[in-house]
């Protein structure tokens, strides 16, 4: 075979508790921040679908994880809704969650399937969020327990847990874009949930550890690595500072147990440092994470502004760096971002060189595709571009192994088609497909040549 595997690599897919459950208010679960905002703003989501229409992984967990094994993963990803768990956020669990998750835990097992658990995957329980959300330390503290009740709950099966999931993306689409709730534009806010999601990260590690059992602990970041427009010192400046809010904000303290000096000296000149107390640093340092997941779908292109900032306008990342389109760039044309496999290897290579080389894996990849229907040949998706895809970066991130990278596996985004935040249905991801009326679920192409390259632990040129 040309691309040989390590032994025992990870092969499987991710997914997220809102993203499949369903059953979104029932069976105990409290509304989260998708549920209330979906009620209150229906229109924001694609075609009016909200996070009750999931894939029902609630009721289809049986068969869905037979489907997995089908497909020959050795792992899966999901989450536990702790809206689902703790219903009011702080408090007692409820048992129809505690039974649900137990089945699931113990199925993927029964079926030789390691289950990794990510506590949070976007899903802030809507009584969490009027309490302040990730701008609140009482809302770190109620984390806190949650993360500690999953460990005593599942910690005796569940080896490989991860704190969050793409912590930045909150953080973007809560306080700084407007793609998520609750709809901020502020920086200074914005600063301040990402820290407090950093400490919540690193609370649940030393809760995790206190808990005696053994097994790891992770944290999942998307990483976007920053290319210049050019090496002309503005360019690589401009991709520097976008490469420090968007990913090292989060991998410098997650990996080295402190925060990047420049980006506190930025943020300390423009006075938007977030209010820390005096034991958070021990704490953040003690939180290094034991294994990362990186999840790598696109690079960011960047030049420097051409205009100069005015002062008087709010202070955004944007002051510092503009996206460029590069020229001849290849793009996903179902989904309007650019696909980059050497991206995977870049990764790699600088967590190698720079981070100590961190037990780490590929937690997603994948590829969003619109109207997907359009390609069903023979009563399947013959989704050709979804194999390339993966094949490519699996080439990148091979090489990134024979180099020395401690990379340890490799997860799709996603198993099946499922629903996704605002977009809903619009792009699909999956390896099997879901029919939204009938709940049908179709083994696509792609699924099919993962199948086959998991099981060979590699595939030919
Ligand atoms: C990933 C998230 O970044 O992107 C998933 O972890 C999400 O939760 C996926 O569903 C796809 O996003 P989109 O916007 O293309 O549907």
């Amino acid at each position: 075979m040309d691309y040989v595997f390590p032994k025992n690599f990870w092969w499987g897919s991710a997914s997220s508790a809102p993203q499949t459950e369903g059953e979104s208010l029932r069976y105990g679960k409290s509304p989260t921040v998708w549920d209330h905002w979906f009620d209150a703003q229906p229109e924001r989501f694609h075609q009016g679908v909200g996070p009750a229409d999931t894939s029902t992984f609630y009721q289809n967990w049986k068969a869905d994880i037979a489907l997995l094994k089908q497909l020959n993963h050795n792992s899966f990803r999901t989450s536990i809704s702790w809206a689902r768990l703790i219903p009011d956020g702080t408090g007692e669990v409820n048992p129809e969650a505690v039974a649900f998750y137990n089945q699931v835990i113990d199925e993927l097992l029964a079926q030789g399937i390691t289950p990794f658990i990510n506590l949070f995957h976007f899903d802030m329980p809507m009584v969490m969020q009027e309490k302040g959300g990730w701008e609140s330390r009482e809302v770190v503290d109620a984390y806190e327990h949650y993360a500690r009740t999953c460990f005593s709950l599942f910690g005796d099966r569940v080896k490989t847990w991860f704190t969050f999931n793409e912590p930045v993306v909150p953080v973007e689409g809560g306080y700084l874009y407007d793609f998520h709730y609750p709809n901020v534009v502020d920086f200074r806010r914005a600063a301040s949930v990402a820290y407090h999601t950093v400490l919540a990260h690193a609370r649940a590690v030393k809760a995790w550890r206190d808990s005696g059992r053994d097994g790891e602990i992770g944290i999942i970041l998307n990483l976007t690595p920053s290319y210049p427009r050019s090496q002309h010192p503005a360019d690589v400046k401009a991709a520097h500072i976008a490469d420090l809010f968007f990913n090292r904000s989060f991998l410098d303290p997650v990996l080295r147990g402190s925060y990047p000096e420049d980006l506190v000296a930025l943020l300390r000149e423009y006075d938007m440092l977030p209010a820390c107390q005096p034991e958070d640093a021990a704490c953040i340092r003690d939180g290094v994470a034991d294994l990362l997941g990186v999840n790598y779908y696109q690079p960011r292109r960047i030049k420097c502004r051409d205009d100069a900032v005015n002062p008087a306008s709010p202070f955004m990342p944007e002051w510092f760096f503009s996206a460029y389109e590069m020229p001849g760039r290849k793009m996903n044309p179902y989904r309007g971002w650019e696909i980059y496999e050497r991206g995977i290897y870049d990764i790699l290579t600088n967590l190698r060189e720079n981070y100590g080389n961190p037990r780490c894996y590929i937690s997603e990849n994948g590829m969003g595709v619109e109207n997907e229907q359009r390609f069903e040949k023979d009563g399947k998706i013959d989704d050709q571009y979804r194999i390339e895809f993966v094949r490519e970066h699996l080439k990148w991130l091979h090489k990134g192994i024979s180099e020395g990278s401690n990379c340890l596996g490799y997860h799709m985004w996603t198993f099946i088609d499922n629903w996704s935040w605002c977009n809903a249905y619009k792009n699909r991801y999956g390896f099997v497909s879901l029919d939204l009326d009938t709940q049908k679920r179709t083994v696509k192409r792609s699924g099919e040549w993962f199948s086959q390259t998991a099981e060979r632990n590699g595939f030919d040129e």
